[in-house]
């Protein structure tokens, strides 16, 4: 489907690896993992960052929606508040409930240098996020989108956990402590009661190996760059430690589910795994399955023989409704589609909860900055459209743990 892709071996495990590499980001490249355990694929993909978001300045997502037919006062798809001056007297949707464990969340234009994230917009976020779940993470801390997330949950007073993050790139400091400070002065301001974690690191591996040319992350390139994660780390206890906080806030990692290094996993208290069906050329029908199978072989039982027994959380698994190309509208086995969104909601995530599986659904939103850089179903992995009118779905009635 790709003619970047390449396809390499790795060592004596018979895992292959297919790489996708994306010139323009190397932050973002894309990649993809065979295992063939059982003639299971794995495969994680998606590492389009998401740490960020897009820059675009001008475009509060509030205005617009010409779309909504009715004309109402809520054609703009938010929430309406019977007191304009009070986020938190936001009416709530019936079709919304808080069916998931968690959700993956970045407020739109949260990517230096353009940032042009708004408190208006973030409290609109929140106020449907909070309908769905009680749990959000973020990818990163740039735009003040910590401090952001914070304020808005103070102003709608919503039950919410915040797992922060921290987006550090390889082989330049400068951009890990830039966040360290952004979350210590967003926890100076708004204590330790909506902080759930401090996530440090996303696909951060994934990109190191992919950058050296290997693959492995227990191997010797691997070990380098998680030398490099693991003294951000444990900056970031130190921080928490010299603060006297109320409270011991857990630090944890993300990466795609295939590349989490024995030394990162041992170093942190929980750690997020991205775990893509889509991406394993799954139907549909299989793909909660599949995702259920990857999640526990390759992360919950390895981690579970470290000493410190890291709790394993998936940090992104969803299914794209429709993609910008034909040679990306089907997978090999199924489409993308709303249809198949809906299978996926329907047998993934109120089973899910009632497996203990810990997870972090993909997405709330459509990106569309994703879209325009990277195509294909890359931007297309919203519950709601980007103009937040849910799309053509039901959403699952259950209650998330
Ligand atoms: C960050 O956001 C908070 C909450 O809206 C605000 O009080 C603060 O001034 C912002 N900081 C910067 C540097 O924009
Ligand atoms: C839940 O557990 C069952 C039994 O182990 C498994 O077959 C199923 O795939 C799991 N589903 C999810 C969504 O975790
Ligand atoms: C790294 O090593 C651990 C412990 O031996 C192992 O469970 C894990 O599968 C290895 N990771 C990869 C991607 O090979
Ligand atoms: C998935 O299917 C696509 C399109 O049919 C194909 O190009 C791609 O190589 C397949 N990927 C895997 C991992 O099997």
């Amino acid at each position: 489907m790709n003619q970047n892709y390449q396809y390499v071996n790795s060592s004596s495990t018979g895992l292959g690896a297919a790489i996708e590499k994306n010139a323009a980001r190397s932050r973002r490249s894309k990649l993809i993992v065979l295992a063939s355990v059982i003639g299971l694929l794995g495969i994680i993909g998606i590492a389009v960052g998401v740490g960020v978001s897009v820059s675009q300045k001008n475009k509060s997502s509030t205005s617009s929606s010409s779309s909504s037919p009715g004309g109402s006062s809520n054609s703009d798809n938010t929430p309406k508040q019977t007191d304009p001056n009070d986020p938190s007297s936001f009416v709530k949707d019936s079709r919304f409930h808080k069916a998931f464990y968690g959700m993956a969340y970045t407020p739109e234009g949260s990517l230096l240098p353009d940032c042009g994230n708004s408190l208006d917009s973030v409290i609109k976020d929140i106020q449907i996020l909070s309908q769905l779940t009680s749990r959000v993470r973020l990818y990163g801390a740039d735009c003040n989108q910590t401090a952001l997330v914070l304020e808005a949950i103070k102003q709608t007073k919503v039950d919410m956990q915040v797992y922060v993050g921290n987006y550090p790139v390889p082989n330049d400091d400068g951009v890990y402590t830039r966040q360290r400070d952004i979350i210590r002065d967003a926890i100076t301001t708004y204590g330790t009661d909506h902080i759930a974690g401090i996530t440090v690191g996303n696909e951060f591996m994934l990109n190191y190996l992919t950058s050296n040319g290997a693959t492995d992350p227990n191997g010797s390139v691997g070990a380098q760059g998680a030398a490099m994660l693991v003294r951000y780390i444990k900056d970031t206890r130190d921080m928490l430690a010299s603060m006297n906080l109320p409270k011991t806030i857990p630090v944890g990692n993300s990466d795609a589910g295939s590349f989490f290094s024995t030394e990162v996993l041992s170093n942190v208290d929980y750690g997020l795994s991205n775990v893509h069906a889509w991406f394993a050329n799954t139907t549909a029908n299989d793909a909660a399955g599949w995702v259920s199978n990857f999640f526990q072989e390759t992360n919950v039982q390895p981690a579970s023989l470290l000493p410190n027994n890291p709790k394993m959380y998936i940090a992104e698994t969803g299914w794209p409704s429709k993609s910008s190309d034909v040679a990306n509208a089907n997978n090999g086995a199924s489409d993308a589609s709303e249809a198949n969104l809906q299978i996926f909601l329907d047998t993934f995530v109120c089973q899910a909860n009632e497996n203990g599986t810990a997870y972090f659904y993909f997405e709330l939103f459509d990106e569309e900055w994703k879209d325009k850089q990277f195509g294909g179903v890359e931007g297309w992995w919203g519950l709601f459209n980007k103009d937040r009118s849910l799309k053509n779905i039901k959403l699952p009635t259950c209650t998330a743990p």
